[in-house]
């Protein structure tokens, strides 16, 4: 089939190239020229574990191609997908501007009968915003149909996520698009069905309704991990005794130093502002944003009082600063307000993180950036774990100690206990892990 994708970002790439890797035929269209330029050399954008060979390899075979203008677009091409950014308006709503624009420059550049299909996370609602927004080109006697098909991947497992994915979710009111797209997809669902066919309105839902569980499990654990510090408990242990109920499972439980990236942030508060404007506001999620708020401060207030408030001049390493491990996503990563606070309150700060250095560099140009994390323990009054790459995972907390000046480990990723760190003479800080009165010896 032949397939135009618009936007070339994490969503846009990763699905052209799946697509194209199965045989379809695709187009990517990007108003960032230098994106695309880049692109045709065979230079990605962004870090994604394995996604530079399939857009290569496409590429060479002449199934997947670039471009920066609409005017460039395949006049035979009748399905396109839309992948483009649906950022937080500053009042906490979606903003949908570059779906629009996306939409108006697909219709003004074509003449076909088309199927439009909605990648990016658009509030429940927007499909039939878009049919109304169509109907003048409509009303010249083609036909334009739209389907809401959410993404789930995940950034880090992009590619595997959408070569496999645990469901797709086809939300339209029209049957022979769901056809379509049910033949488009069924190279992913060989081995059982996947495919999930709904209302637009609903499918919208889903995707909110999916990622708001997510966040809201993350802050529930946060949450109780401050109770656990209070009464002596770990809330490691206590997740691991919750996961294993079948009912419960163990992902998503982690505390840590809150929810970041580019989707759980802007997504869950459309969310609470779509449900106030339809005069239900939703309380729990209200709380769950409220509460990773506080928990995205909590770390640099850990460092700050066990240094009793005396930041000036105190160096302190950070290991890790993209949202999660994996991706080179530092948007609202909680590295990022962590480093503020400390600078803020006169820290130094040296910091190492596999891939994405030069992004934060250019926030905060005054850090001194190391090209491993024992470098960045040089001097150092304390080590921050922020983003949990698996080259944090085996520390030798000897050579660390030796290397740094200080002696505290502050953990935002639960990665260690006390019991790991203090045989190194080091002070170790973690996430809701209270002083364990136990003879039983943890592992994590
Ligand atoms: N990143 C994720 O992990 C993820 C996961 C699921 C869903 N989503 C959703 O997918 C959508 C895209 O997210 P992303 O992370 O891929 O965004 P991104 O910012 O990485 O990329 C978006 C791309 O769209 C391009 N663009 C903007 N307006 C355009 C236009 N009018 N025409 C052509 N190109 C245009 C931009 O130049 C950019 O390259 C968002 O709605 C997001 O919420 C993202």
């Amino acid at each position: 089939m032949k397939i135009t994708i618009i936007g070339t970002g994490y969503v846009g790439l990763v699905t052209g190239a799946c697509f194209a890797e199965v045989g379809h035929q695709v187009d990517c269209i990007d108003i960032n020229s230098k994106k695309i330029q880049l692109l045709k050399i065979g230079v990605l954008p962004f870090y994604e574990p394995g996604l530079d060979t399939i857009v290569e390899r496409n590429h060479l075979d002449s199934r997947l191609y670039f471009k920066d203008n609409y005017t460039q677009l395949d006049p035979s091409c009748s399905l396109f997908f839309i992948a483009v950014p649906t950022p937080s308006a500053p009042d906490g709503k979606c903003d949908l501007t570059h779906v629009y624009q996306a939409l108006e420059s697909i219709l003004a550049n074509s003449r076909n009968s088309l199927i439009i299909v909605i990648k990016s996370t658009t509030p429940p609602g927007t499909i039939e915003t878009l049919e109304k927004m169509s109907s003048k080109y409509t009303a010249q006697g083609r036909s334009v149909v739209f389907v809401s098909n959410p993404e789930f991947l995940k950034e880090g497992s992009a590619v595997a996520d959408c070569m496999k994915p645990d469901r797709i979710i086809i939300g339209s009111n029209s049957k022979s698009a769901l056809k379509e797209l049910r033949s488009l997809y069924a190279p992913f669902t060989h081995n059982h069905d996947r495919i999930i066919e709904m209302d637009p309105t609903s499918a919208e839902m889903t995707k909110y309704a999916s990622n708001a569980m997510l966040a809201t499990r993350i802050s529930f654990m946060n949450e109780l991990s401050k109770t656990c510090e209070k009464i002596g408990a770990n809330i490691n242990a206590v997740r691991v005794g919750m996961g294993s109920d079948s009912r419960i499972g163990y992902h998503f439980l982690y505390a840590g130093i809150g929810w970041g990236g580019s989707c759980f942030p802007k997504d869950i508060r459309a969310l609470i502002e779509l449900a106030k404007d339809q005069d239900s506001p939703c309380k729990i999620l209200e709380a769950v944003y409220e509460v990773n708020q506080k928990q995205k401060t909590v770390l640099c207030e850990k460092i700050i009082s066990y240094f009793n408030h005396q930041m000036e001049g105190k160096v302190v390493a950070i290991w890790g600063l993209s949202f999660k491990p994996d991706t080179d996503d530092i948007r609202e990563a909680p590295s990022l307000e962590i480093i503020e606070g400390l600078l803020n309150a006169g820290a130094k700060i040296r910091a190492y993180d596999p891939i994405c250095m030069p992004q934060v560099k250019e926030k905060f140009p005054q850090i001194e950036f190391c090209q491993d994390p024992y470098m960045t323990a040089h001097g150092a009054d304390c080590v921050a774990l922020l983003t949990e790459w698996k080259q944090f995972r085996s520390v030798d907390f000897k050579k660390l100690k030796s290397n740094m000046k200080g002696k505290a480990f502050f953990d935002g990723r639960n990665q260690f206990n006390h019991q790991i760190l203090e045989p190194f003479d080091l002070d170790y800080i973690g996430i809701g892990q209270g002083r364990v009165k136990s003879c039983v010896e943890y592992s994590v």
